[in-house]
Formats: C-alpha cells, sequence, structure tokens
C-alpha cells in the first residue's frame, strides 16, 4: 500500500472532539492513503461516530486538524463535502424503503458532476454488486437487511466520489449477511478507492481491512495492520474472543 510514499487522501491529526464543554474524543490521529481500506474500531460510545462528524465537518475540532484531499477541514454542510468528493454511507443506511433501488442509486447522482455520469455510474455500481442486479425495481425496504445496506454503498458511489466514510454497515444484520456486506465492500476497495470503515465488529473488519486504528474511550489504543493485530493479544482478548 503506497501510504507512505505518496500524501493521504485523508489525515486526521491531534484532534480533540466533542459537544459543548464535554470532550469526548483526545489525541486522535489518523490516516487514509490512496487505494487503503482502512478500520476504525471501537466499542459502543468509544467516540467513532464523534470522529467521522469532524471529518464531515458536521463538528470542529476542540483541537488539532483534518485534511482531505490537500484542504483542511472547514465546517461545511453535508452537500458541501460530498461536492468536495468524501461520501458518508450513514449509520442505519436511511433508504426510501418506498421508492426502488434504482430511484435510490439515483439519489446519489443529484449533484451536477455526477448527474452528467449518472447513467454510467449506475452501469458500474451494477456490475459492483450483483446481488442487486435482479431487484433494480424493487421497493427498496423489500430487500434483505445486508441488500439494503449493499444499495447504501451503491448510493454513495454514485456520487463518484474522492473517499468513502461508512458508519458501522453491519449493524443489526445476522452474521452470514455481515460476511456478505463485508465482502462487498473489499470489492469496492479494490476498485481504488479509500475507504474509512467504523465498526463494533472487529473481527470481520480485521478479515477485510489493510491496517486498523482501535479506539478505546475516545483515544487511540492500537493501531497496526490487519495481520498484527489479529494476532495482538489485546485484540485477541478483548475484541475477537480468544
Ligand atoms: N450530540 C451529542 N451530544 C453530546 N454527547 C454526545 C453526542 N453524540 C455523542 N455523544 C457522546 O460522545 C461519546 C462518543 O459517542 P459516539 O461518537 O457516538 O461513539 P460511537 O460511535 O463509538 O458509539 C458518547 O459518550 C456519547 O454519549
Ligand atoms: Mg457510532
Amino acid at each position: 500500500m503506497p501510504q507512505e510514499s505518496t500524501s493521504p487522501i485523508l489525515s486526521v491529526e491531534n484532534v480533540d472532539l466533542g459537544y459543548g464543554a464535554l470532550q469526548v474524543v483526545t489525541d486522535v490521529s489518523l490516516r487514509v492513503g490512496e487505494g487503503e481500506l482502512v478500520g476504525l474500531v471501537g466499542g459502543n460510545g468509544s467516540g467513532k461516530s464523534t470522529i467521522l462528524r469532524a471529518i464531515s465537518g458536521m463538528i470542529t475540532p476542540f483541537r488539532g486538524r483534518i485534511v482531505f484531499d490537500g484542504e483542511a477541514i472547514r465546517p461545511a454542510a453535508p452537500h458541501q463535502m460530498a461536492a468536495k468528493g468524501l461520501a458518508h454511507v450513514p449509520m442505519g443506511r436511511q433508504l426510501f424503503p418506498n421508492m426502488s433501488v434504482r430511484e435510490n442509486l439515483l439519489v446519489g447522482a443529484t449533484l451536477p458532476a455526477a448527474r452528467a455520469a449518472r447513467a454510467r455510474s449506475l452501469e458500474e455500481v451494477r456490475a459492483l454488486f450483483p446481488e442487486l442486479d435482479a431487484h433494480m425495481d424493487a421497493a427498496a425496504g423489500q430487500l434483505s437487511g445486508g441488500q439494503q445496506q449493499m444499495v447504501a454503498i451503491a448510493r454513495a458511489l454514485m456520487l463518484r466520489p474522492k473517499m468513502m466514510i461508512m458508519d458501522e454497515p453491519s449493524i443489526g444484520l445476522a452474521p452470514r449477511l455481515v460476511k456478505d456486506v463485508m465482502a462487498a465492500i473489499r470489492r469496492v476497495a479494490h476498485t481504488g478507492l479509500p475507504i474509512l470503515l467504523v465498526e463494533q465488529n472487529v473481527k470481520q473488519v480485521l478479515a477485510v481491512c489493510d491496517r486498523a486504528y482501535v479506539l478505546e474511550n475516545g483515544r487511540l489504543a492500537l493501531e497496526g495492520s490487519a495481520t498484527e493485530l489479529q494476532g495482538h493479544p489485546l485484540v485477541r482478548k478483548a475484541y475477537l474472543g480468544l
């Protein structure tokens, strides 16, 4: 992975984050290089979503800074970050259940540049998610949880983003479907799109990502390659149940 030689698409530098007077994230630094699939894992309430909110400009760091595609992130509305090429797959999918899968996908291509390319994008995401192909005209709400998660990811791809961040795509899915969704995320990463994958499901994330960061109580406890972390005694004991 070329994360050392080229400048990373995303670099979070020594950020403290919180809400009002409440600090919930302390001195976190992380980076995502071109073409990398990076995990950010930690238990409930450890600060994962707070970090994603800061990356998407929804909250401003108390300290430190975040650089995306060579530019320091400033307070931004979601559509502004999307226009800069950052796609956010939100927790809970947030599809339009009564609209067809195709219509849900087209919602992801409303910004002008994405709109101009939407026919090509639709072909590309159909090729990437063959699971969805037979269901393009079905109401999104009728699909399985795993397929709905794939629609949420495919919708984000319709933006033709430079990077994707995902908040707990495995939440609420049966273990078999989690595997399918993780495999789909790996396929997306193979297209070269850098991804920051936020998850509580440490085992599944380490099975697909290149590197990962482990967050505990708002601080980084560990970082390393997936292989290093899978063999780390703390990870094995606290997260893998070994
Ligand atoms: N809008 C908010 N206002 C105040 N505290 C919040 C808010 N959102 C999250 N928190 C607190 O910040 C901490 C980290 O939350 P969060 O980033 O959502 O964790 P995670 O995504 O890892 O479950 C938790 O203690 C949570 O209660
Ligand atoms: Mg969260």
